[in-house]
């Protein structure tokens, strides 16, 4: 916690995690990493490469490639499986002990997602099998409706998996509508993510002056009544709420000119964090957020690590190679030790 005064004050964080982070592959791998195992312990990486981490072989080589690029910090690549609706009890069985969890695309929402779920009718086979090996389910929630809307729209679906299986641990990623908020304590077996880019901004910080793709996203920002219901969940402390920053890195070509979706949030996340908790005199309220609440969901025992920030203002780089990273010129209060 905070010792010391002014600018003498440091914040000590023990074993923070991510749990939900795009690394990507290859030269983008290991450009980012090192953004992420430099302050955490720990992250959630997603199976969204080409190919998809969708088969043991392609997990055990990518979290191989994974702790490669995150040496030399101590880090524990969490790698999700990526949800297939033809994986077999025996496949999952044996497969058990080396799997963290399995990720779920609706197919098309985001991106790389085409190999996704085509039919949420064909789930509940793998479903029922991950239940009995208690397994977790993590979700991107969203139809392909209007997009504004296909949060709100995908809580039918979290409704119908949270009371057809009951013992499954559900995970709703990213979460950033009041909806989403509403659901959350209706079962025990639901849990959520929220990033800090859907907690600190709305849709108007991102087109409601000049266009910024920089906060472009999945699922999109939304309203100040939603932030503000997210921001209340995070500041009540509620146990099944986890940090989970969907840094998602494209390059600044390609932001601008396919129009990719994600924000580059790596580099600023803790800083970010302790800005946002000390704004709102909640700083103790930080280390469940950023670990203790995934590490009791989960049954995590990630390395043990301390990361410490201090309280010195810094300012965010333009650009990382060819990366633009969210909040980049703005000068920061918190920097890491
Ligand atoms: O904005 C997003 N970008 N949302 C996602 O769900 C995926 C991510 C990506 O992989 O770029
Ligand atoms: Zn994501």
């Amino acid at each position: 916690m905070g010792k010391g005064h002014g600018t003498d004050m440091k914040l000590s964080l023990k074993s923070p995690l991510d749990m939900h982070v795009h690394l990507r592959q290859d030269d983008m791998l290991r450009h980012v990493a090192p953004f992420t195992s430099a302050q955490f312990a720990g992250a959630v990486c997603m199976p969204n490469t080409l190919p998809p981490v969708d088969n043991m072989e392609r997990f055990h080589e990518y979290v191989r490639q994974v702790k490669a690029a995150a040496a030399p910090h101590a880090f524990e690549p969490y790698v999700p499986l990526f949800f297939r609706d033809d994986f077999s009890r025996e496949m999952l069985t044996e497969a058990r002990d080396d799997l963290f969890a399995l990720k779920l695309y609706p197919a098309g929402v985001t991106t790389n997602s085409e190999g996704g779920v085509a039919e949420l009718t064909k789930i509940e086979p793998v479903l029922d099998i991950m239940q009995d090996l208690d397994l977790p389910l993590l979700v991107h929630g969203e139809t392909n409706g209007y997009s504004p809307d296909r949060e709100r729209e995908f809580v039918a679906v979290y409704e119908h998996i949270a009371t057809t299986f009951p013992k499954l641990r559900l995970i709703m990623e990213h979460i950033t509508t009041k909806d989403s908020v509403a659901f959350l304590d209706k079962h025990e077996n639901v849990f959520c993510t929220v990033t800090l880019h859907h907690l600190l901004y709305t849709l108007d910080d991102m087109l409601g002056g000049l266009f910024n793709p920089f906060l472009f996203c999945k699922p999109i920002l939304k309203s100040a009544e939603d932030r503000d219901v997210i921001q209340a969940l995070v500041l009540s402390g509620n146990k099944k709420v986890m940090f989970g920053s969907d840094s998602a890195p494209h390059t600044e070509v390609l932001k601008r000119t396919e129009g990719m979706a994600g924000c580059f949030t790596a580099p600023v996340l803790l800083p970010m964090l302790a800005q946002f908790f000390e704004d709102h005199e909640a700083l103790e309220l930080l280390q469940a957020f950023v670990s203790d609440n995934a590490r009791r969901i989960y049954r995590l025992s990630p390395p043990e690590r301390t990361v410490v920030l201090e309280r010195e203002a810094w300012t965010v780089p333009p650009r990382y190679g060819s990366i633009v990273p969210v909040n980049a010129g703005e000068t920061l209060r918190w920097k890491l030790a």
